[in-house]
């Protein structure tokens, strides 16, 4: 079928469509329909199901002869080390830890916070909590402690699974600290804390709440998989918005299921049985769904690398971990690729390797543009695929069907509209746009499987933040256009979230942060280019009235502020004292303009400005630490 019937088909018969697509799921009890409109705006796909997403993901191919397969390949070159789990392996692994959390009294419905380095552990612990029921929120290991504990009150977990360190080039990062320090700052308080000890650092358990990941699975009886209903939830991923408040994504189980298999043959091409290499973290969705989920449910061997595109030990690493395990096709973020394109430009280590597994590489997490993507494929000499999507949808938007009719690639483009998302270009007025006109990029609903049902706890911010903007559609917070072929063009954010090495970022968190210096009475950050990273955060900031402080001893403690209270992976270096803010008459700080001038792109005076004056002062305060950046 080619792409074009297959897209109109799923939009005009979604209920064929998505029934058909789950076929390729085991289910306890089969759906007897797949979407459940009774909740709209609310939707539910294969609510009336039962179903287990370990079972699908581990136990099934054990039971159909592949259980001798690999499932998981940890290949760390941080820490030299390369090891391979079966299938087989992988169901004992699991069934032993999911028993022994059961034995803690852990069961259906529970939520357990997982804070873990890139270790297959990470994922045995996703898989046991879906083997019993249980809601995983993963949490990101660059995170300071402050974040995770919002996190814990957020979803309150009964269980924390840690590791006692991650390892992060020319550091070690003690997980320990900031786990006792997030249960200190949260209200809510887990019931027991599972830690695996890394032999990089051991870490001190705390008694009576900390339990040793291998002596507390000793003697454990095997968990079988329990049955859970198709709108269970399966995890919750917190994800940046405007506030310093992360936003819990809730995946229904049954619709993460259908898609993420779906998606593993026709987006990606892969057969089950093939490598499919996933360079994310498991902190993010592409690590929920394409390292972890996606490439088990569909049978093939998923790799759980620990180290960087550079650095680990150099800009071949990418190379060799292809040609080590015959990966067929591998996805990743464009900034690997901008680190790698700096260390190596001629890409001359590429030769040192032999990557005739591989067949197309994927992109995605940040704006793909045209020079990494031409250097990429002029290197590699693969298609090289640029993809959409975001925490929320948990699968591509918008993407080519490699495994199901490959299209002509666009540079600039991330394709065309994946089935079932109705994608349209929306005014201010919420009109349609016409073709090749830029504005807010949002979809018709429903929504298809897999993306998410609502924010844990939290439905009317769900409906305020997703589907209040434009009634009747999902309002994706990106902008762009759409052209004569269809294809989409993704052009920026309509909100204050910036990608900084493809990492989803709150500059209103940041600003929070600022806020709360106590010499600090204003502030505002921005997001500004960067060759690397796509983007990195600049922070403004005005002191208290009365206060005289040298500004580079000021900025210096407000960047420590921000990697202490939001983390590392915030990457927050660059700050300036001002005087004032631009804003409008009616208050509302001038940031699209300030972004404007630091990247020294062109930009018109805000006829709403109070005070025009000030903007001279911001051009010559961002001069003082080289911005604009010359080319
Ligand atoms: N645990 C603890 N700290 C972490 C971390 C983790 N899991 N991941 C990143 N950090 C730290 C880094 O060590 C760095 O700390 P530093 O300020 O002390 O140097 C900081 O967070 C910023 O990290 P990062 O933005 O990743 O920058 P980098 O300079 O270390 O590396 C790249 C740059 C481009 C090599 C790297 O960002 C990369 O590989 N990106 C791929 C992006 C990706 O996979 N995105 C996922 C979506 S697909
Ligand atoms: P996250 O939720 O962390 O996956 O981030 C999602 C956001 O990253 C999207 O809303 C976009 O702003 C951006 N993004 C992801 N993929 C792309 C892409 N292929 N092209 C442009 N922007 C992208």
């Amino acid at each position: 079928m080619t792409y074009a019937e297959l897209y109109r088909r799923s939009l005009q018969d979604p209920e064929a469509f998505w029934l058909e697509a789950a076929a390729g799921i085991d289910w306890v009890t089969p759906p007897t329909r797949a979407m459940h409109d009774d909740r709209a705006p609310l939707y539910d796909w294969f609510r009336d199901a039962e179903v287990n997403t370990c079972w699908n993901a581990v136990d099934r191919h054990v039971e159909a002869g592949r259980g001798d397969q690999v499932a998981i390949i940890h290949d760390s070159p941080i820490t030299g080390t390369i090891r391979n789990l079966s299938y087989a392996d992988l169901r004992d692994r699991v069934a032993r830890l999911a028993g022994a959390l059961r034995a803690q009294g852990i069961a259906k419905g529970d939520r357990v916070i997982i804070y873990m380095p890139m270790v297959p552990e990470a994922l045995e612990a996703m898989l046991a909590c879906a083997r019993l029921g249980a809601v995983h929120s993963v949490v990101f290991g660059g995170f300071a402690a402050a974040e995770l504990a919002t996190r814990i009150d957020d979803a309150r977990p009964k269980a924390i699974i840690a590791a006692s360190c991650g390892i992060e080039p020319g550091r070690v990062v003690r997980y320990k600290p900031l786990l006792d320090g997030a249960i200190e700052a949260a209200t809510h308080k887990p019931e027991f804390c599972v830690i695996l000890q890394r032999e990089q650092e051991v870490a001190d358990l705390t008694p009576g709440r900390d339990l040793d990941w291998h002596g507390f699975q000793e003697g454990a009886a095997p968990a079988e998989c329990v049955p859970v209903p198709g709108d269970h939830p399966a995890y919750i991923l917190y994800t940046s918005g405007t506030t310093g408040q992360p936003k819990g994504v809730v995946r229904p189980t049954a619709g993460h299921l259908v898609a993420l298999h779906w998606s593993m043959r026709n987006i990606y091409g892969v057969a089950p049985g093939e490598v499919f290499w996933a360079a994310s973290d498991v902190g993010w969705v592409v690590g929920h769904s394409y390292i972890c989920y996606g490439p088990l449910i569909h049978g093939n061997t998923t790799i759980v690398f620990e180290g960087k595109p550079v650095g680990t030990p150099d800009a071949g690493t990418f190379w060799r971990v292809i040609q080590d395990h015959k990966v067929a096709s591998f996805f990743t973020a464009p900034t690997a690729f901008r680190a790698i394109k700096r260390e190596d430009p001629e890409g001359r280590l590429i030769a040192d390797y032999d990557l005739s597994s591989l067949r197309c590489l994927y992109l995605a997490g940040e704006r793909a543009d045209p020079d990494t993507v031409t250097w990429a494929g002029d290197k590699l000499g693969v298609p090289v695929i640029d993809h959409w999507w975001q925490t929320e949808t948990g699968w591509a938007i918008a993407a080519n069907p490699m495994g199901l009719d490959p299209l002509p690639v666009k540079i600039g483009s991330p394709s065309v509209p994946m089935p079932g998302y109705d994608v349209r270009i929306l005014g201010e007025d919420g009109q349609p746009l016409p073709q090749g006109e830029l504005g807010a990029i949002a979809v018709k609903l429903p929504l298809p499987p897999g993306t998410l049902a609502t924010l844990w706890q939290a439905e009317e911010r769900f409906v305020k933040s997703y589907l209040s903007t434009f009634p009747g559609h999902y309002e994706t917070g990106d902008a762009g256009y759409i052209d004569e072929d269809g294809y989409l063009y993704i052009m920026a954010r309509t909100d204050d979230v910036i990608n900084v090495a493809g990492h989803r970022l709150s500059t209103g968190a940041m600003e929070e942060v600022l806020a709360s210096h106590p010499d600090v009475g204003e502030c505002a950050v921005i997001g500004v280019a960067d060759p690397l990273k796509g983007q990195v955060p600049l922070g403004f900031v005005c002191l208290n009235k009365g206060v005289s402080r040298d500004p580079a001893e000021l900025v210096a403690e407000c960047v420590r502020l921000v990697r202490d209270r939001i983390g590392p992976v915030a990457a927050f270096r660059l700050a300036v004292v001002v005087e004032r803010l631009p804003k409008t008459r009616s208050g509302k700080i001038l940031r699209a303009t300030m972004a404007k001038i630091a990247d020294g792109a062109p930009w018109k005076m805000p006829a709403t400005i109070d005070d025009p004056a000030i903007l001279d002062e911001i051009a010559e305060a961002l001069g003082t630490i080289g911005y604009p950046k010359a080319d």
